[in-house]
């Protein structure tokens, strides 16, 4: 009698651990499966001692211990990791991109990939995510990460930025807003945020425009988007590109003269983007030079130093007639990424003006 109750017994306990591993199979099937592609930056860096947050090595620490670092991951999103590259940001290079634009569109591809993070160094990551919001074909979350203190330090930021870029990646509310920048707390736009201090945690700001949202109580908050194509909707297909057109970048001051950018397109620059003082002015001694890479056929995208503002066209220089083309809001270093994917499939400065106009 005592062995059949004991029987039971078992059974019932045997029935109840499928339940429950039926259960936690199905609730692992019902997260979003998030890929986190890691390439290196400050986030994945370490420092001498728990108080050394500058002079600091960044691109150190792997992504695996990334993510083992923050077990409350898997509680919002299935997670994975991938090693791209283990690389400080300001190496970061057009072959890299083209390299992590191809990873990004293979992987959202898949059936079961929900969305992308991106582990990255701050100094170019605005630049990196422009170029993602041009060119991943998907309309899927990308979110990129990034952090201002390294892995070792005191109040490292790395660990909650890339908690809630896995819960931006995973959210339904992050679909089709194009590539996405999470740190300190905010959600900002692959086209309009920018790096406005070298070394505080609030450093990512959309000054002007404004942050698209926040993350809260384990919650993301959207309140606006951007009104520029992007992604899914944009002409640029990287998918057989090795190389991207030489652009570079000609910085604007008192006194300026045409060295460097004689310079440039002597060393074969296809596209220059100057960022002149004030609405983009240009000086008188600089516009000779400029009219000669012109007819050479250099395309010449005038930006602002600036930072802020629309860049008028025929406002501070008669584009007209230089057969010039205005970087309307995006910075001198976003610039140069447009015009390189623009100079991919055009010369014509109207068509690229109407790009940068659209993107
Ligand atoms: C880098 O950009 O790789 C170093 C600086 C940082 O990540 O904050």
């Amino acid at each position: 009698m005592l062995q059949q109750k004991s029987v039971q017994l078992m059974k019932l306990l045997f029935g109840f651990t499928l339940m429950l591993a039926a259960g936690a199979q199905a609730a692992e099937a019902a997260k979003p499966n998030v890929v986190i592609l890691a390439t290196g930056g400050t986030i994945a860096g370490s420092g001498a001692t728990s108080t050394t947050t500058v002079g600091y090595t960044a691109a150190t620490v792997g992504v695996d211990n990334l993510i083992k670092a923050v077990p409350e991951l898997a509680k919002v999103a299935n997670v994975k990791g991938e090693q791209v590259f283990q690389i400080a940001s300001e190496n970061m290079s057009n072959e890299h991109w083209l390299t992590l634009a191809k990873r990004v569109n293979a992987l959202l591809a898949q059936r079961d990939v929900d969305g992308i993070v991106i582990t990255h160094g701050t100094d170019t990551l605005e630049e990196t995510a422009y170029f993602l919001d041009l060119t991943v074909k998907s309309k899927k979350p990308v979110v990129l990460v990034g952090a201002m203190r390294p892995s070792t330090a005191i109040s490292a930021d790395g660990p909650i930025n890339l908690y809630n870029a896995v819960m931006l990646a995973a959210s339904q509310e992050a679909v089709g807003k194009g590539v996405l920048v999470a740190l300190n707390d905010q959600i900002n736009a692959a086209r309009e945020v920018t790096k406005t201090n070298t070394s505080t945690l609030d450093t990512f700001k959309t000054t002007e425009l404004g942050m698209l949202g926040y993350f809260q109580g384990n919650k993301v908050h959207f309140y606006r988007q951007s009104t520029r194509k992007n992604t899914a909707d944009t002409e640029f297909d990287v998918s057989n590109l090795t190389s991207l057109p030489q652009v570079d970048i000609v910085y604007g001051y008192a006194n300026m003269g045409p060295v460097a950018l004689n310079a440039l397109v002597a060393a074969g620059a296809k596209g220059i983007i100057h960022a002149g003082v004030g609405d983009g002015s240009l000086a008188a001694k600089v516009v000779p030079s400029l009219q000669a890479a012109r007819k050479q056929g250099v395309v010449i995208v005038r930006a602002a130093r600036v930072g802020q503002g629309i860049v008028a066209r025929n406002g501070e220089a008669n584009d007209d007639e230089l057969d010039t083309v205005v970087s309307d809001t995006l910075n001198a270093q976003k610039a140069r990424i447009l015009l390189m994917l623009a100079l991919t499939k055009t010369s014509d400065t109207k068509e690229i003006q109407r790009m940068f106009y659209t993107y």
